[in-house]
């Protein structure tokens, strides 16, 4: 797998994490001529559905389904061929789902592509969430550093055929190191020097891609800031 070439303006992802369908069109409306890919959680999911999704689609931009699914193989393995049926250009699963899991949803993704002649969706493996840190990876009996969590979930992931990982700006020189341009990573926790709000380890736009990050997911930085359009215009320049 190689990685992706991107330009600076394509790099970023937009968090849409409202619940209110109008106001998400609203953003991708607004800001589609300076980002290209859009994000959906379960926050908007649960308003906007699939048909949302298409909506999203049809305005000409890229939609990732940040679901996160992570359930026994059989269960996620059909979440993820509805992925693509929605027209997902990626989606998530949680690496903790495990080698099988994974396996499960690498295969069919290829296989539902290719049925419904779509462009196969990126199948991202979230490692340890940007809002861990030590202490919380104690609480739930994670004892390993959090590098190690990652490589070791990022090595399942590398055997079970996932494109790509979603982890800290933090951890992606050792992944780099180690699995070299084997994965698209994609990197939230984004802070161009605002409030970190809940997340533990951020890093600016500039250090996240010179570490190697392709894709960085930012979300409250851009739609809580007064000029939303300022905030994408800094963060393209500071990785240009
Ligand atoms: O507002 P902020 O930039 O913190 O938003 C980050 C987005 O990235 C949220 O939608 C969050 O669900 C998502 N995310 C994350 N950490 C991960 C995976 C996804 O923050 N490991």
């Amino acid at each position: 797998m190689k990685r992706p070439d991107l330009k600076p303006e394509e790099r970023i992802i937009l968090a849409l994490d409202f619940p209110e369908h109008e106001i998400a069109l609203n953003w991708v409306e607004t800001l589609k001529n300076k980002i290209r890919t859009f994000k959906v959680g379960p926050i908007l999911f649960l308003n906007s559905g699939s048909e949302g999704l298409k909506e999203f689609s049809n305005l000409g931009v890229n939609v990732f389904l940040d679901l996160k699914f992570h359930d026994i193989p059989s269960t996620v393995e059909k979440t993820a061929r509805q992925s693509v049926r929605f027209g997902a250009n990626m989606f998530t699963i949680h690496t903790l789902g495990g080698f099988e899991m994974m396996k499960a949803v690498s295969d069919v993704v290829k296989e539902e592509a290719e049925k419904l002649s779509y462009p196969k969706p990126l199948v991202l493996g979230v490692t340890v969430l940007t809002s861990h840190d030590k202490k919380s990876l104690e609480q739930i009996g994670i004892s390993t550093s959090t590098q190690d969590t990652v490589l070791n979930l990022a090595g399942l992931a590398e055997k079970a055929c996932v494109d790509g990982l979603v982890c800290s700006g933090v951890e992606v020189e050792a992944l780099r190191k180690e699995f070299g341009n084997r994965f698209t990573l994609v990197v939230p926790g984004i802070r161009p020097g605002t409030t970190n709000h809940d997340q533990k380890r951020v890093t600016t736009p500039a250090e996240a891609v010179s570490k190697g990050a392709d894709y960085l997911v930012v979300g409250r930085a851009i739609t809580e800031a007064d000029n939303p359009e300022e905030v994408v215009d800094s963060i393209v320049l500071s990785i240009s």
